[in-house]
């Protein structure tokens, strides 16, 4: 099922870089107009279209005297939560969540993620499950029939850093395709995660059986999470070209 909102962009988009900014704007205001209620726990999210959905969030906190406290899925998230002055939780405190509303990197058509471009998958995992409603937004270009379609970077896993090598040929061998430690600016180092691991990007070559493969890596010891999320999203919201929102569930 999917619907389609017209909001109109209120300035002209004079770059795709632009379109794609006013686009994760939208998907996150939509979301945020949608989903958020007074005495809601909020898990939020991390990367750059959450930025969108915070600042709303902040705006109808003050607008409408909403009491709700934020529940972050990473450091960025928590700097986030604190510059707009909402109230910071955590899971030890509120380990039931109303909602999570989060970014992703690609979106298929049965609302399967490949999250992780920003290194937060096992938190942003780990919230997502914890809340009743997960809620995706993200702008047009996440959108795909297929994983692997749009994201070309391939499946993030983070993992124990004593075992990448051992985990790289374990993949490799299994499924095929490439492993690519994530390596950070300059490449002067690998990424190191807010849980103090690396992440592997995993650019597959098949269509897979998501489910079989998730789990079959999961099994890998060494593998602390994937950032392949299926079943988990209820709804996603896609900030479109054309000023629209569409909303698949
Ligand atoms: C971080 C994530 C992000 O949600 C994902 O990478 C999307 O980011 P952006 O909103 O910047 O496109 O999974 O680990």
């Amino acid at each position: 099922k999917s619907s389609q909102r017209h909001m109109f962009f209120t300035k002209s988009c004079s770059t795709g870089s632009d379109m794609a900014e006013e686009a994760k704007k939208l998907a996150g205001y939509a979301a945020v107009n949608d989903h958020i209620k007074n005495n809601y726990v909020v898990g939020v999210g991390s990367g750059s279209t959450i930025v969108y959905a915070v600042d709303r969030l902040a705006e109808r906190v003050q607008q409408e005297k909403l009491k709700i406290v934020c529940v972050p899925t990473s450091f960025q998230a928590r700097q986030l939560i604190l510059q707009h002055g909402l109230p910071l939780s955590d899971l030890d405190r509120h380990p039931e969540l109303d909602v999570a509303i989060d970014g992703a990197d690609e979106v298929d058509s049965s609302l399967t993620l490949i999250k992780g471009g920003g290194g937060c998958l096992t938190q942003e995992k780990i919230v997502a499950e914890c809340a009743r409603h997960f809620i995706v937004i993200a702008d047009y270009r996440k959108d795909s029939k297929c994983l692997g379609q749009q994201w070309k970077k391939g499946i993030p896993v983070e993992v124990i850093p004593m075992a990448y090598v051992p985990i790289t040929r374990d993949i490799t061998r299994r499924f095929g395709g490439e492993v690519v430690l994530r390596m950070g600016v300059n490449k002067a180092g690998p990424v190191v995660t807010d849980n103090g691991n690396f992440i592997l990007d995993w650019k597959f070559e098949n269509v897979h059986n998501w489910k079989e493969v998730n789990t079959a890596i999961k099994m890998i010891p060494g593998v602390v999470e994937t950032g392949l999320f299926i079943g988990m999203a209820e709804r996603v919201y896609f900030g479109m070209q054309d000023g629209t929102v569409q909303i698949r569930d």
